[in-house]
């Protein structure tokens, strides 16, 4: 892919690491690439970053035709960078795309224009562990008339973001309110894509959860309000007895890549993990018997986020006494040990610039 630089003449100055939070400041570039039905993917460009312009009856302001990604370019103990499963990312983006009649694009190209980005802005990796560059590759519909179609002009672009912990609480244990009005999602519906609009569909019930105290919402499931299915930002797990146990992929929940990282880890520790519907009821159950013994939540942004109380309708459990559990801890140090290159990387998930 031929991707044309146009270096900025203002370099940016990177913040002090230990005042990153999560998504506020952004790197020197960003990169864009235009699509139409005519031409394909054409134009691959990278640019100072700032604003761009947009037709106002572009497609994506008015009917929501957005999808986006998160990863991170992760700092390693002996100085290189690395992304932690690429490719995952990649084909779920090519799956939202397909899902909401975007262009797809081509697996390797998409992996080269990562790669290329991320060399480029280099000095945005910050050092400290814990610390990364959040890439946000997205990708909206572009035409500009006000037709509800599919389209025939889009936009992929990729921004970057030297970041802290996605949680004001880092490592210690969140605060999460069950969802019991709003739904996020249904099967059939946008659920497993990563869209924008599930994320501004769910701002209200996350907004009435912080007035009450709490993180993020957990969602129970659209359709009998009766299944346990993700958090805000992250999958989630629960430990009842010595089991893990974790929603099952029904189609409206996304399909978490630390979730399907976390799995296969657990498995190789010798824990069993059923995924598998899990209702509201059961976890009720299971944390008035003492029979929870931890939860915690996992995505990119969050890592592995141990939860500490849990609240349905005027109801509120404490789990594992607010501190951060043994399985949570273990998984924690396990994958960002991975991912920060502290350990070797058994699995082969680990992608070297
Ligand atoms: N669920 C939702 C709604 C998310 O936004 C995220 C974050 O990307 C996740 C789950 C976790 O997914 P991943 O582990 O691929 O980051
Ligand atoms: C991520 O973990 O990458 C997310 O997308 C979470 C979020 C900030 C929406």
């Amino acid at each position: 892919m031929n991707i044309a630089i146009t270096k900025t003449t203002t370099p940016k100055v990177m913040p002090p690491e230990e005042k990153l939070g999560f998504g506020k400041v952004f790197s020197d570039h960003m990169l864009r690439v235009d699509w139409d039905v005519e031409n394909g993917w054409h134009d691959a460009r990278i640019e100072p970053f700032g604003p761009i312009s947009i037709h106002p009856a572009s497609t994506v302001l008015h009917y929501g035709a957005e999808i986006f990604e998160g990863l991170k370019a992760y700092r390693r103990a002996d100085g290189g960078i690395q992304l932690f499963r690429p490719m995952e990312n990649i084909r779920r983006m090519n799956n939202s795309a397909a899902r909401m009649c975007l262009p797809t694009m081509d697996e390797a190209d998409m992996l080269e224009l990562l790669e290329t980005f991320v060399r480029l802005e280099e000095r945005f990796v910050p050092h400290s562990f814990g610390t990364s560059l959040y890439l946000r590759p997205f990708l909206f519909g572009n035409d500009e008339s006000l037709g509800v179609h599919t389209v025939k002009h889009a936009t992929f672009m990729l921004i970057a973001s030297p970041s802290g912990s996605y949680y004001a609480e880092g490592i210690n244990p969140v605060r999460i309110m069950i969802e019991a009005d709003d739904v996020r999602a249904v099967r059939g519906g946008t659920g497993e894509a990563k869209c924008g609009g599930n994320y501004a569909a769910s701002t209200r019930a996350g907004e009435r959860a912080v007035q009450k105290g709490y993180t993020q919402v957990l969602w129970l499931d659209g359709v009998e309000r009766k299944y346990i299915e993700e958090v805000g930002a992250m999958n989630v797990m629960f430990r009842i007895d010595d089991i893990i146990v974790t929603p099952a992929l029904t189609g409206s929940i996304l399909p978490g890549i630390t979730r399907k990282s976390c799995v296969e880890v657990l498995r190789d520790l010798g824990y069993k993990v059923e995924e598998r519907l899990l209702s509201l009821e059961e976890l009720v159950s299971a944390m008035k018997d003492g029979r929870l013994k931890e939860a915690f939540g996992c995505g990119t942004a969050a890592v592995v986020s141990p939860i500490g109380r849990l609240s349905y309708r005027d109801e509120e459990y404490i789990v594992n006494n607010e501190q951060i559990g043994e399985v949570t801890q273990k998984l924690y140090d396990i994958l960002t040990g991975i991912q920060w290159g502290k350990r070797p990387d058994t699995y082969g998930w680990v992608h070297p610039l």
